[in-house]
């Protein structure tokens, strides 16, 4: 059975002792562990049925931290980290050995997070070790964004899920590595390329599916509900799906009065596109569990957090 609270003592010792805890960040729910102990690390893989090629990130709890987990620290990064830390940036650097060879699927390179959940900063500062987290859902699932949402897919599979409201930003991290004096983004996320851009002066787009090395986990076919899922012009595809209980997915347009249309999502009325990203796991989850025989998701404008959303879509519509 599966607890699900706020105790952070019961969360700080439980990690202690090698278990896994599910824990908030401003992204998604994390399932973490130590990630300087392997045999703990291990049991991620093992409850989220991961493959052993697609590496975690570690959580730190500063950015003092960076130079005791990565080889190299340039100036670039660290004005990236002082810039958008805590945040929604993965920073992947060249790892020191102290990481072991299992959190990084025996890459050289490792991915560095400090996450903004006040719970989580906290439990950190309260742990000597930081905390290997990939996104707490069975592998190839729609991220958690609440503390239910962990619950539905992993209660039975560990002991403690530490509850930290809804997730802010509701899309993982954009994840970054350097390539010379660029920065390779490897995958768009909760930090939009706009605000990269201010930072960084040479940013370019190195998207990854599974046949890029560089971020293995980039698999095509992710983030996706069980039902099957298209993404397009609402108008085109309802037409193209005549006939079958269809669900919609929108930004601000409302579909529910169309013919066929048995449930829908209205992401943001306001046409916020960071109001549209929080929610957008937890609409799907949602669609997923009821009766339509297909979920029609629209296109979202193309700039901030829109592309994170339609790149979400995307991987959850392949087939
Ligand atoms: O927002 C997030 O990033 C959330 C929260 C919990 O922090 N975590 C998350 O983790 O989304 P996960 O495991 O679902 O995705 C991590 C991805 C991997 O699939 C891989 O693509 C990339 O991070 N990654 C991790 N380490 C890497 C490395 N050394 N080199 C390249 N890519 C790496
Ligand atoms: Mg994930």
């Amino acid at each position: 059975m599966t607890l699900i609270g706020n105790n952070m003592q019961q969360a700080a010792d439980l990690l202690s002792k090698g278990m896994l805890v599910a824990v908030p960040t401003e992204t998604v729910y994390g399932l973490a562990a130590n990630a300087l102990d392997a045999p703990a690390v291990l049991q991620i893989f093992e409850v989220k049925q991961r493959p052993a090629f697609d590496p975690l990130i570690v959580h730190i709890k500063s950015i003092n931290e960076l130079n005791l987990y990565a080889a190299e620290v340039s100036p670039w990064i660290t004005d990236l980290a002082e810039a958008f830390w805590p945040g929604p940036l993965t920073l992947v650097l060249p790892k020191k050995a102290l990481i072991p060879d299992i959190v990084t699927s025996g890459l050289s390179t490792v991915g560095l997070r400090m996450p903004s959940h006040p719970l989580t900063l906290e439990l950190l500062h309260n742990l000597p070790f930081p905390l290997a987290a990939p996104s707490a859902n069975p592998f190839g699932y729609i991220s958690p964004t609440t503390a239910q949402h962990v619950f539905d897919q992993l209660n039975g599979k560990i002991p403690y899920i530490l509850d930290g409201g809804p997730c802010q930003v509701g899309v993982e991290s954009t994840i970054v590595g350097m390539e010379g004096d660029e920065l390779l983004v490897y995958r768009l996320g909760g930090l939009s390329l706009e605000d990269l851009a201010k930072v960084a002066p040479r940013v370019r787009l190195a998207l990854s599916a599974s046949s890029n090395p560089a971020a293995p986990g980039m698999l095509h076919s992710h983030y996706a509900p069980r039902k099957p899922l298209f993404v397009g012009n609402i108008i085109d595809l309802m037409r193209h799906h005549l006939g079958k209980r269809i669900a919609v997915i929108s930004f601000q347009e409302d579909f529910s009065g169309e013919k066929g249309v048995v449930a829908s999502e209205i992401l943001s009325r306001q046409g916020d596109i960071r109001e549209a990203a929080s929610v957008l796991f937890a609409a799907m989850r949602r669609l997923d569990a009821g009766d339509a025989d297909v979920i029609l998701a629209a296109q979202f404008p193309e700039s901030g957090l829109g592309r994170a959303i339609n790149d979400r879509l995307c991987r959850a519509s392949y087939v």
